[in-house]
């Protein structure tokens, strides 16, 4: 099958990549390098199943790309870290809404199913735990994460409406915290915050009191997921990410546990509308798409530290 991942040079687009690829499939990855590395997909560039195109998705797709006999979209192109979404907040909201535009454009065009990367963050600061698909939200719509929460809202709805409006096959993921190696250094989620921190002797920085608590899945796990959703029969929404719930205190201890560090915890104040609690009600992709993450932080984390040693020149 040929299949486009947009975002395929980041850290979850250039994991399905190579699983895509492994299975046999023909690969087109469209990115514009905005947080995301070739590096990523180093190891595919010789491959004739891989193509990679450089493109900005707030911008029209390249005509050719109608003619690709492209079967599938992953649309995963958006920067998805607070720092990195803050950093340019109207480039973010041209991203995610052009970006899904265009690309459902191209799916109607071509016959392509369209599955769209959203994300936990639509339930903002949530008033009910854990967070099943058919709760509304509560997002506060001119805060500093507004910007990323509201335009996947939007991109959300668009795409629902293509669907009504235009019979497109469409899918739609709410991802959870996701964690693994290819994650930049200076990614600024807290997994890898608390990973380069405690391998650079850093103190960890733990904002609040450390209680709030969040929920994290293995890429891997993840990856497994997006590819039963695509391939399913269900347009969702639906939750993906581990239903295990830790805080944030406890997280930050487990990676001094794994890495050995010396480190200290240092306490800094609660950025605006971080939210108090995170965590999936994963009942519905359970009982439709017969999936459940299967690595449990532990084991994710001893798989991730190695990487970031090797990426900081430690080894
Ligand atoms: N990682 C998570 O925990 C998480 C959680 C919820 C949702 N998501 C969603 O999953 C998707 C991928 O997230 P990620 O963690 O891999 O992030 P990432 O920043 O590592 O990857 C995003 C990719 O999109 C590319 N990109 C950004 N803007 C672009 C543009 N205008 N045109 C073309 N390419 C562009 C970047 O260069 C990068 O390769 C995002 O849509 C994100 O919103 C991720």
């Amino acid at each position: 099958m040929k299949i486009l991942v947009t975002g395929g040079l980041g850290f979850i687009g250039s994991h399905l990549v190579t699983r895509l690829l492994q299975e046999g499939h023909w690969v087109i990855c469209l990115d514009n390098g905005y947080t995301g590395r070739q590096l990523n997909v180093q190891a595919h560039l010789d491959n004739p199943a891989f193509q990679l195109i450089w493109h900005d998705v707030a911008d029209p797709l390249p005509p050719a790309l109608a003619e690709a006999g492209i079967q599938q979209i992953y649309h995963l192109a958006c920067p998805a870290s607070p720092p990195h979404y803050q950093a340019d907040p109207i480039r973010t909201i041209r991203t995610s809404l052009w970006g899904t535009y265009h690309l459902l454009q191209l799916a109607q065009k071509t016959g392509a199913r369209f599955l769209l990367a959203s994300t936990s963050e639509v339930y903002g600061d949530p008033q009910v735990h854990p967070q099943p698909e058919d709760y509304w939200g509560h997002v506060n719509p001119i805060g500093p994460r507004a910007c990323y929460d509201e335009s996947k809202r939007l991109a959300e709805t668009l795409t629902f409406d293509w669907q009504r409006q235009y019979q497109t096959e469409i899918r739609v993921a709410r991802i959870f915290n996701t964690y693994g190696p290819a994650m930049r250094e200076d990614d600024g989620r807290v997994v890898s915050n608390f990973i380069v921190q405690a391998l650079r002797g850093d103190p960890l920085t733990v904002y609040g009191d450390g209680s709030q608590t969040r929920s994290f899945c293995y890429i891997s796990d993840l990856v497994e997921g997006l590819i039963r959703l695509m391939n399913s029969p269900y347009p969702g929404p639906f939750n993906l990410g581990n239903p295990e719930e830790f805080t944030i205190l406890e997280l930050a201890q487990q990676v001094l546990a794994l890495t050995g560090s010396p480190s200290p915890i240092v306490y800094r104040p609660l950025p605006t509308d971080d939210p108090r609690q995170r965590q999936p009600d994963i009942g519905k992709a359970r009982a439709l798409l017969g999936w459940e993450p299967r690595i449990p932080l532990q084991v994710g984390l001893q798989q991730t530290i190695p990487y970031f040693r090797q990426r900081l020149g430690l080894d």
